[in-house]
């Protein structure tokens, strides 16, 4: 099982998996092997993934580009013929780049990013994360300098939140309580506080920090501006969702083998197949492996006595118990394995599987990552 042909054939891919399962070693080993094979590649992530970074020889994740210096790849004896580069999302910024582009005025654009509320509605309103993420994606696809695109998705708590983020995104800019609110402030250019106590506090639910006596008015005129963007704005959410399923765009889903974690990727798994979308791949991520029948207490303690290591007295028991520990790991993920298996059988087209074992340290420099982009992508 390989991952090379979505490295050969695609440019986009989405990593998508719930929290802690591997979704940003995956992305980095996949980002790692196209690199290898000549691609140029960019590794969207959105949290600082410090450890990741370090691995890359990189201080620490930031929002500008950076490309892994070709040394790093020499020095860790790795043949990199094309080029890596990661990023971190930023919403904010991915925001005002969007109103720096539909805004119909200069003096429309800057009310909207000096308000005070834009801060608010910029960073913290429901789906604009996913929406920006979504928004980036886009607009590094069309701008030619990348051969493949990764990225590495939030957990995915409600995973349908980034194939929805862009109509989500309209619909709460189109929502009839925006509506009425645009329409009772153009009315008097003023709203009053009965107004406002009726039904626009529902578009003011969790903004009640802002206070002021000008702030009515801050608002109304903010969402008068940002419903002035929204024309561009909608299209723009249009292309997005396009973007989401267009034939060059891969999903690699990523789970552990916890019953919990498996629940969710097979959740999402179902969701992208209602909704006709393909799953190209599922990898299984740390996976236990039952240690070999001729592992023995006796081979592992002849194998630590030769590294000049002393033993305890106790050692053989304890290494015994270790041993237990491991199998008895490697057989419950093989009962929950045999689960996913069975609820796969009952989907149409399943994703190609790929299992990668536990390793017995952490991902966190290139000669590991590529450990991991060897088994992805042999
Ligand atoms: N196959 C593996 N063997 C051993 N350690 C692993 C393996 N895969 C990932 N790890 C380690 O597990 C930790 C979590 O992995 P990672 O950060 O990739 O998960 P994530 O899904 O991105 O998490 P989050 O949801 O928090 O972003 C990291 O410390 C990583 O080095
Ligand atoms: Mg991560």
């Amino acid at each position: 099982m390989s991952l090379e042909p979505l490295l050969a054939s695609r440019r986009v891919i989405l990593v998508v998996g719930s929290g802690g399962v591997g979704k940003t070693t995956t992305t980095a080993a996949l980002g790692l092997a196209a690199a290898v094979r000549g691609k140029r590649v960019l590794c969207l992530t959105i949290d600082p993934a410090r450890r990741l970074a370090n691995s890359l020889g990189l201080k620490a994740m930031t929002t500008e580009a950076q490309t892994v210096d070709a040394q790093r790849f020499s020095e860790a004896g790795l043949h990199v013929a094309g080029s890596l580069t990661v990023m971190m999302l930023d919403t904010k910024s991915t925001f005002d780049e969007l109103v720096h582009r539909y805004a119909s005025s200069p003096q429309a654009r800057d009310r909207i990013l000096h308000n005070r509320l834009y801060q608010y509605v910029s960073t913290s309103l429901a789906g604009t994360h996913e929406y920006m993420a979504m928004e980036k994606l886009h607009a590094v696809k069309t701008n030619g300098l990348f051969d493949l695109i990764l990225l590495d998705t939030p957990p995915t708590t409600n995973a349908l939140d980034f194939l929805d983020a862009p109509q989500r995104l309209v619909d709460a800019l189109d929502s009839a309580a925006m509506r009425w609110f645009i329409e009772a402030f153009q009315e008097s250019g003023k709203l009053s506080f009965n107004i406002l106590a009726k039904s626009a506090a529902i578009v003011l639910k969790g903004i009640g920090k802002l206070t002021g006596g000008d702030f009515l008015e801050q608002v109304a005129q903010f969402v008068t501006d940002l419903n002035d963007l929204f024309g561009g704005f909608k299209e723009r959410a249009q292309e997005v969702a396009r973007t989401l399923r267009a034939p060059d765009v891969a999903y690699v889903l990523v789970t552990s083998p916890s019953p919990m974690a498996i629940q969710e990727v097979l959740f999402f798994s179902e969701r992208l197949e209602e909704q006709g979308m393909p799953r190209d791949a599922l990898v299984v991520n740390r996976l236990h492996v039952a240690p070999s029948g001729t592992t023995s207490v006796e081979a592992a303690r002849q194998a630590i006595q030769s590294l000049g290591l002393i033993l305890d007295e106790d050692a053989p028991e304890r290494l015994t118990l270790a041993l237990e520990d491991e199998r008895r790991q490697a057989q419950l993920d093989g009962a929950h394995l045999l689960r996913l298996e069975e609820a796969l059988a009952r989907s149409s087209k399943a994703p190609l599987r790929i299992h990668v074992p536990a390793l017995p340290y952490d991902v966190h420099d290139l000669r590991t990552l590529a450990e991991v982009a060897h088994i992805l992508v042999p």
